[in-house]
Parts: structure tokens; sequence; C-alpha cells
């Protein structure tokens, strides 16, 4: 234990010269890419319900803000009022032409690594050819009538869905999915990322080791490692390391790890768009050698709740929409991107273990997408 904090605050200290500033707010500047701006206010509303999720449990988390978003979005058009005013002030898309942004996000993103998308509606509620248009070529979305009469039913259409989707991971929470009275609408993003790293991790060098879940619990897990150059910085205000891992298909996982004795409330509480970027900003190259345990995150989550205590809810009240669901799985092992290589050196580099509780962010790097955020409490639970 004393060898680990040892061995990480030499590591951290080298990165401290570069230390990330506070974030000065506005930080935005002036002119700003519409798809940017779209990004960022995903972003803002993505961690806003994350933060609202983790306020209410313990336990390990996944969410996609980019796939919540791309869902949310897709209702825009259709809503009018004050439950499209609200809508508009959530995802901050007013005034603009919401899915000629997607596509364009889309398109720069590639695939459906933003997440898919799939509206259940009831009979009779179908949205004209115009609009189903739309949503399939804009939003990538998938439209399934239902007949909601049979709650049971309906429920195994959209459990299915996002089996599909995360390849057969993530069971949805049945009891929470609360579709109120008389369903018309539900919406359903799901996400599955298995991390393919360019810098490997060798198999052959995962071990069992001790990851401190809390100060009275510790789990054996089994912790790979990396040798090689990576990306680090370390935020001395908030106390947290941050190691960046890329990823094939131009993503990145940022590695969130506060100090020890440090809640993940604290880091939690400071989420935002703009703090993300400053972290990012701030990383410096450094030759490393990372310890970073294997684990499987799988989540759903109903967000109407959140939702409405982010002022969401003339959708809700006149039953335009009646729940929204975010299914993500995240998938971390010694897979590497074709053409991966580790380095080797002559005198071993300083070691960075990721052994007590973090938090993680995976996003696309060119525009700054936030398509997963996570909390890693225990990572031998899903
Ligand atoms: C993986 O580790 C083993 C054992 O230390 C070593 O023999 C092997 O060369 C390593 N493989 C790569 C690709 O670095």
């Amino acid at each position: 234990m004393r060898s680990l904090v040892v061995v990480l605050s030499l590591v951290l200290a080298q990165s401290w010269s570069q230390s990330v500033d506070p974030v000065q707010y506005p930080v935005q500047d002036p002119v700003q890419d519409p798809v940017q701006d779209l990004v960022r206010r995903w972003s803002d509303l993505g961690l806003g319900l994350f933060r609202t999720m983790a306020s209410r449990s313990d336990q390990n988390l996944l969410f996609s803000p980019s796939g919540a978003g791309l869902s949310l979005s897709s209702v825009l058009e259709r809503s009018s009022g004050i439950g499209r005013d609200q809508l508009d002030r959530a995802l901050g898309a007013r005034g603009l032409q919401s899915s000629d942004l997607v596509s364009g996000l889309r398109a720069a993103v590639g695939g459906d690594t933003l997440g898919g998308v799939a509206w259940f509606v009831a009979q009779g509620a179908e949205p004209d050819d115009a609009y189903r248009k739309s949503l399939e070529q804009s939003f990538g979305a998938e439209l399934r009538t239902l007949d909601f009469g049979s709650v049971q039913d309906s429920v195994d259409s959209i459990q299915r869905w996002v089996l599909e989707q995360t390849r057969d991971r993530v069971q949805i929470h049945r009891p929470g999915l609360d579709l109120g009275p008389d369903p018309q609408l539900v919406l359903a993003s799901a996400l599955h990322i298995q991390a393919r790293f360019l810098v490997p991790f060798n198999a052959s060098q995962t071990v069992q080791e001790r990851f401190f879940v809390d100060r009275y619990h510790t789990v054996m897990v089994p912790m790979m490692l990396s040798s090689g150059r990576f990306f680090l910085a370390y935020d001395r205000v908030l106390r947290t390391g941050i190691l960046r891992l890329a990823l094939d298909g131009g993503l990145a996982l940022l590695v969130l790890l506060p100090d020890q004795n440090l809640h993940l409330s604290d880091l939690e509480d400071q989420l935002s768009h703009a703090q993300v970027q400053a972290w990012i900003r701030a990383l410096r190259k450094t030759r490393l050698e990372v310890q970073l345990p294997r684990f499987v995150l799988e989540h759903s989550a109903v967000l109407k709740r959140a939702l409405q205590q982010l002022q969401v809810t003339q959708v809700f009240d006149d039953n335009s929409l009646s729940q929204v669901l975010d299914a993500a799985a995240l998938v971390v092992d010694e897979t590497s991107a074709p053409g991966g290589v580790a380095s080797s050196f002559k005198t071993p580099p300083p070691r960075l273990t990721v052994n007590r509780p973090f938090l993680l962010v995976v996003y696309h790097e060119v525009t700054g997408t936030l398509q997963l955020i996570g909390r890693v409490v225990d990572p031998t639970q899903k």
C-alpha cells in the first residue's frame, strides 16, 4: 500500500508542472462551430444526468451522454410549446435545425458510435412519413410500434432491442421501468463499446492483485499491465490524476483517479464539458507502466425523474413522452487495436496503478463527443 502511494506520487509529481488550471467561466470562444456547440450541450446535459444518478447510488455506473443526447434530440422537432422550450433549454438547440447538426456529428464520429436509438410508439401515435425519414436518416433511429396494452410484452420488446444493441449484455431493470398510465412514446438509446487499446496490454503479464474498494473492503482483480508512452495530467485543485489511453476508431479512454482518501463524489460534483476539456488540454506525454483492472460495466438507467429534476417536465406531463431509457456496456480487457505496439524501456518507467475507485470517460477525440461516463467502484461487479 505504502509503496503504491510513493509510486503514484512520483508519477504524478512529474506532471505537476503542467497541472490543470481551474476552469474559467465562460470558457467558450465567441464564434463557435454549431456542431461543437451541440457536443458541448449534450455533454453538459449528459454529465448533469450522470451526477443525478451518481448521487443516488454508491455502485458502479455507466451512462452514455451521446446516446441520451441523440435520443432526446430526436423528439425535439415533434414537440411544441412549453415542452419544446424546456427540451430546447436542456439540449441547448434553440433556433437550430438539430437534425442537420446531428447528421453532421454522426458523420464526423462515424458509424453508430454515438449510440443506437429506438422509438417505441403506441399504435396511432406514429410520426408521419417525413418525420420517420428524418429519424432514420439523421438520427439512425429505429421505429417500433407497440401495443402498450400489455406492459409485459412492451417491456419484453424493449429488452430485446437493448440486448441486440449491447451484444446481449444489458438487462434492463424491469421494476424501475415505469412507463406511466397510458404510454405513447418510450425513447431508448443503447451503446456497446469494446475498448481496443493502441498501446496493448500484454495478457501474459496480467496478474491477480488487490483493489481497494473502500477502507474496509479489498477485492482481488485481474490487473493488466501495459508499458509505453501515455498522456498524463494531475489536477492539483481536485487532487486527481488523469490518464488517457488511446483506443482505435478515434476514441480515447480517460481514467480519472482521485488521490487516496478522497471521495469520488467530490469529483463527480465538478464534472462538466469545460472541466473534461481542461483535463484533456493539460495532458502531457510521458513514459509509463500502467496497471489497470480488467472489467466489464453494464448498466441501464431510466431518465424521466432525472430529466424532471433538470426542468424537462412538460413532455411527461402532457404525455407526449412517457419514459427515456439509456443502456450502456463497456468492456475493458487485453483487446488491442490491430498493429498496436508496446514499448520496452531500458530502465523501467514509473508505474501508475489504478487500484482504487475511479471515474472514466470514453470520448471521440476530434469532436470531443462524450460517448460514455462511468464509475468503477468494484471492478469485479458489473
Ligand atoms: C508479453 O509478456 C511476456 C512475458 O513477460 C513476454 O515474454 C512477451 O514478449 C510479451 N509480449 C509482447 C508482445 O510484448
